[in-house]
Order: structure tokens, then C-alpha cells, then sequence
């Protein structure tokens, strides 16, 4: 029988090419070049399955053209690039990568929620711009994380970590807003309180958007959202960028409607709203929440393992459309 054959859409570890090639034939792009949509698809020519990260969108026009696929693997729990109707009404797997990148992510949404509270991103520039020159008792002041009050939204695995980090490290109310509500031993653990939208938003003084993204979470704050906020308050964001009307949050942090802003993900990624990088009450972060090394191996490892469990042994890992299994 021959051998399956694989694309994989951008550079990778070696050792995940290698892993992958000793079971298929294997076209990779370790120059990690940024193909254009048509010379993607040109590229599935002839694969069974590919490895996408979350740049690469997979959508019925995408899948017309590619006839022979069975399965997409995403390195990245996200799989807002994935129409998943779709691929299912194409008989075509889809796989993302779970908890893999829980503990990373959540370390890095606290990261943001530290930085910009506490100005510190603002206050290096300040200090590399060689405008220290006294100590004085509000300079670059801010406001506490310790014993305050943590909003999150979207309690999934990432959420209920960051609710561990804010309960059991820095004596934070925990309150969440979640399509649904977490099972009581579980609000419990963290002590956290199932809360509407709009009371959380009221109430928080640090808010993390941890929620996926589709359709209907486009802009899900946008300007009257944030109008719900205290003035103290800050906003992180480390789900994806059109969570945010960006334009509104710009305004918001210009005018002081809002403290500050902690951003790792973007509407127009890789460019980052003008308006955003003008304002200096925002820490901004190029899409880094799951970039450590052992978390992006063991993310390369997980899509890795799902296009070897689909396309040779019959099982992916963590399928995300899982009644399409059993016909590789
Ligand atoms: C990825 C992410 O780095 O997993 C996700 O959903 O946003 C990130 O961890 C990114 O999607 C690239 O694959």
C-alpha cells in the first residue's frame, strides 16, 4: 500500500518532521514561507492530510479543490480557522490541540494582567526614554492585583486556570461568564461565581477574555461593553483579537475610560490597529500565550499524533468532528 502522503503548512520542529516522515511521504515548509490561499491548495494536491497552524483557513471552497483530503490537524487549540460544518459535510477530519497549552497560556494571560496593572511595559519605555530623573509618589502608579476582584470570560480549561492562578495565588473573587455554568465542585475549587456579562463587567477590576471565537462572539465588547467597566479596570485579551472592537478599546484607553489594556492577539494580526499602538496604557504581545518551548513541541507533537493516529491507525487523538472517523 502506499504510503499516505502529508503537507505541512509552515516550519516546524525537526523532530516533528521526523516523526511525521517515518510514516508518510512528506512536503514541509521548514523556510516557513507564507503561501498565498492558491498556491496552499495547489500544495494538498494529492495529500491526505495536513498540518495547519492557526493561520491556514480550511472552508467548503478550500476542500472542493482538495478532493483527496481526510484530515486537517491544527497546532493550536483554536480552531476559529477550521469551518467545521464544512469539513464535516466533506467527510474531512479536524483536530486541534488540547491542554497541551493550558498552564502556558494561562501563565501568560496573568503575565499581561501583572503588566498592565502595574504599568510595566509603560514604565520601561519610560525609563529607556531616559525620563526618570526623581522618585515621586505617583509615578507610574496603578492598581492592585492581590484581594481584587477577577473577571473571566469563557471558564474552559484556560479559564479555570487563570481562576487557580488569581484564587490560590493572589487572594482574588474569582467571577466567570461562560455559555455555561461550571458544575458546583468545580466553582468550588476556585471559588468562583457564575456571573452575567454586563454584572461582570460592572464588577470586575481585572477582565480576561478567554473565550473561543465565533460568529457571534465578533465584538462581543465593543464600546458600550466597555462603558459597563470601572474606570480602575483593565482588559486582557488572550482568545482571539475579534473578541474586541479594537477601535472602541483605543478609544476607551486614550479617554481613561479604562486603566489599561493587555492585548496578545489581534483583529488583523500579524498588524496590530494604529490606534492600539498608540496608546501607551496597552501591553501588547505578538500572539506569544502558548510560547514556551516545551508547550509548542508538545502542541507539534499532539497534531502530529493526530495525523498519525487518523491516517495509520484509523483514531485521531483529539478530534474535533469525531463522528467523521472511521473511514480513513
Ligand atoms: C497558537 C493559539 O500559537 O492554540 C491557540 O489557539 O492561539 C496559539 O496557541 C496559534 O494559534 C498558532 O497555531
Amino acid at each position: 500500500m502506499p504510503r499516505p502522503s502529508i503537507l505541512i503548512a509552515r516550519a516546524i520542529f525537526p523532530e516533528v518532521v521526523d516523526k511525521l516522515a517515518a510514516h508518510f511521504d512528506v512536503e514541509a515548509n521548514q523556510a516557513d514561507e507564507l503561501w498565498p490561499r492558491e498556491q496552499f491548495i495547489q500544495r494538498l494536491q494529492g495529500k491526505q492530510g495536513v498540518f495547519t497552524t492557526g493561520g491556514e483557513r480550511i472552508d467548503a471552497a478550500l476542500l472542493a479543490q482538495a478532493p483527496g483530503l481526510k484530515i486537517c490537524a491544527n497546532m493550536a487549540v483554536g480552531h476559529n480557522n477550521f469551518d467545521l460544518p464544512a469539513m464535516t459535510a466533506a467527510g474531512v477530519l479536524a483536530t486541534n490541540a488540547p491542554g497541551v497549552l493550558t498552564e502556558t497560556t494561562a501563565d501568560m494571560g496573568f503575565a499581561l494582567l501583572m503588566a498592565a496593572a502595574r504599568r510595566v511595559t509603560e514604565s520601561e519605555h519610560y525609563l529607556r526614554a531616559g525620563r526618570w530623573d526623581r522618585w515621586s509618589c505617583d509615578m507610574m502608579i496603578g492598581q492592585d492585583v492581590h484581594g481584587s476582584t477577577l473577571g473571566i470570560v469563557g471558564m474552559g480549561r484556560i479559564g479555570q486556570a487563570i481562576a487557580r492562578r488569581g484564587a490560590l495565588g493572589f487572594g482574588m473573587q474569582v467571577i466567570y461568564h461562560n455559555r455555561s455554568r461550571l458544575p458546583e465542585a468545580e466553582e468550588a475549587a476556585v471559588g468562583a461565581r457564575y456571573a452575567g456579562l454586563d454584572e461582570l463587567l460592572r464588577t470586575a477590576d481585572h477582565v480576561v477574555l478567554v473565550v473561543p471565537y465565533t460568529p457571534e462572539a465578533h465584538h462581543m465588547i465593543g464600546a458600550a461593553q466597555i462603558a459597563l467597566m470601572k474606570p480602575t479596570a483593565t482588559l486582557v485579551n488572550i482568545g482571539r483579537g475579534g473578541l474586541i472592537d479594537e477601535d472602541a478599546l483605543a478609544q476607551a484607553l486614550q479617554a481613561g475610560r479604562i486603566a489599561a489594556a493587555g492585548l496578545d492577539v489581534f483583529e488583523g494580526e500579524p498588524k496590530v490597529n494604529p490606534a492600539l499602538l498608540a496608546c501607551a496604557n496597552v501591553v501588547l504581545t505578538p500572539h506569544i500565550a502558548s510560547a514556551t518551548v516545551p508547550t509548542r513541541k508538545a502542541m507539534a507533537h499532539l497534531a502530529a499524533d493526530n495525523l498519525i493516529g487518523y491516517l495509520a491507525q484509523g483514531r485521531a487523538v483529539t478530534p474535533l468532528n469525531p463522528e467523521v472517523m472511521g473511514g480513513a
